[in-house]
């Protein structure tokens, strides 16, 4: 297969080196907007460097991953479902879903396969949490959990770009909880703190939060992320069922210490990052990708389920703000 990847920093960088080293990939051919990017990236990975976006999509691709900024997804899906080109584009679809406009109709009309990336979908602990609620194993959820605590911050620039830690961390919580249950978020409440640095304040932003989740079936959800956990990269999805319970992440590399005597788990060493604790993650991700690419699936998450999460996440930065109960109904556009 031809693959292009448009944008090369942290995550381009990563998923060139998964598809250089995927057999199905005949040529990868890899463009970034910074000067001389492509041409390093590609001498690291035995790729072909490319000058535009536009070559790239002219140039009878199989499939296009778009890695870049947040700020450029919406313009490259809509360059690549224009062009009919089979496209993964990294999570969100876009900085701002209310701008999202005929994208989801624009697709449809196209048939071009897109997925967006959401790679918790795909890490072989989670898939045997949802798997374990699928066969009934675990009778009926009353409450599904879902963290992520992050190291240490992100730079403050960064911070004030982001759109806040619901769009920016919190956003994969929201597609986990809804790919695991299978059910939508009919509302949201939401807070938040600013014990940290004074950046977040600054931003608007919060560096903890959480927000409980009302599912339209009943179960209740609880979010919990934060910007300050230096004993490290804490990732779970807890499921407690009448039945049953069962938690991804609950490895010996969870950055939490048992205060119980004579308990020896976690066993450690604790997750550094997300790179390193969702790696096989992210593999499988682009693998699934290029069999969608190639018409041997469906795409396993689709921008209708991309925004969904983005509107999850824009009821908790309004209920945070407004320090009340949102319901999804009342920030989704109606159709
Ligand atoms: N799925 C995940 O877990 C996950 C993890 C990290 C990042 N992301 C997402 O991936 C995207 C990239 O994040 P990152 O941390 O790698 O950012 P980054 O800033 O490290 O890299 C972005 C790259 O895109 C390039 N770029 C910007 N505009 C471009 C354009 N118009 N055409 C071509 N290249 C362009 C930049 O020059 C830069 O090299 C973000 O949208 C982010 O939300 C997803």
């Amino acid at each position: 297969m031809r693959i292009g990847l448009i944008g090369l920093g942290r995550i381009g960088a990563f998923h060139a080196e998964t598809l250089s080293k995927n057999d199905h990939v005949d040529q990868l051919l890899v463009t970034d907007a910074a000067p001389g990017v492509a041409e390093a990236t590609a001498a690291t990975f035995g790729a072909t460097p490319v000058s535009s976006v536009d070559e790239l999509l002219a140039s009878g691709l199989d499939g296009v991953v778009i890695a870049s900024s947040t700020p450029t997804h919406l313009a490259l899906l809509r360059a690549a479902v224009a062009a009919g080109v089979p496209t993964f584009c990294e999570k969100p679809v876009a900085e701002d879903p209310y701008v999202v406009g005929d994208l989801i109709e624009a697709v449809q009309r196209s048939g071009t396969a897109v997925q967006i990336g959401f790679p918790r979908r795909f890490d072989p602990s989670f898939v045997a949490a949802k798997a374990a609620l699928d066969a009934g194993e675990l009778g009926w959820l009353t409450t599904i959990r879902s963290t992520t605590m992050d190291p240490a911050p992100p730079p403050a620039a960064y911070v004030a770009g982001s759109g806040g830690i619901f769009r920016d961390c919190a956003i994969h919580d929201f597609d986990a909880v809804r790919w695991a249950t299978g059910r939508e978020v009919t509302e949201v409440y939401a807070t938040g703190s600013n014990r940290g640095e004074a950046f977040f304040a600054d931003a608007g932003d919060v560096d903890t939060s959480s927000a409980l989740l009302t599912f339209d079936d009943g179960t209740i959800g609880v979010i919990s992320n934060t910007r300050y956990n230096a004993q490290g990269y804490d990732v779970r999805l807890e499921l407690h069922g009448s039945a049953g319970s069962v938690a991804a992440g609950l490895d010996d590399g969870l950055p939490l210490r048992s205060a119980d005597p004579e308990v020896h788990f976690p066993a450690g060493p604790a997750h550094a990052f997300f790179m390193d604790r969702f790696a096989e993650a992210f593999r499988i991700e682009i693998d699934t990708f290029l069999r969608v690419a190639s018409g041997q699936q469906t795409s396993p998450c689709t921008i209708t389920d991309g925004l969904e999460a983005s509107w999850i996440a824009e009821a908790c930065t309004r209920s945070l703000r407004e320090h009340r109960p949102v319901r999804l109904d009342d920030v989704r556009p109606a159709p």
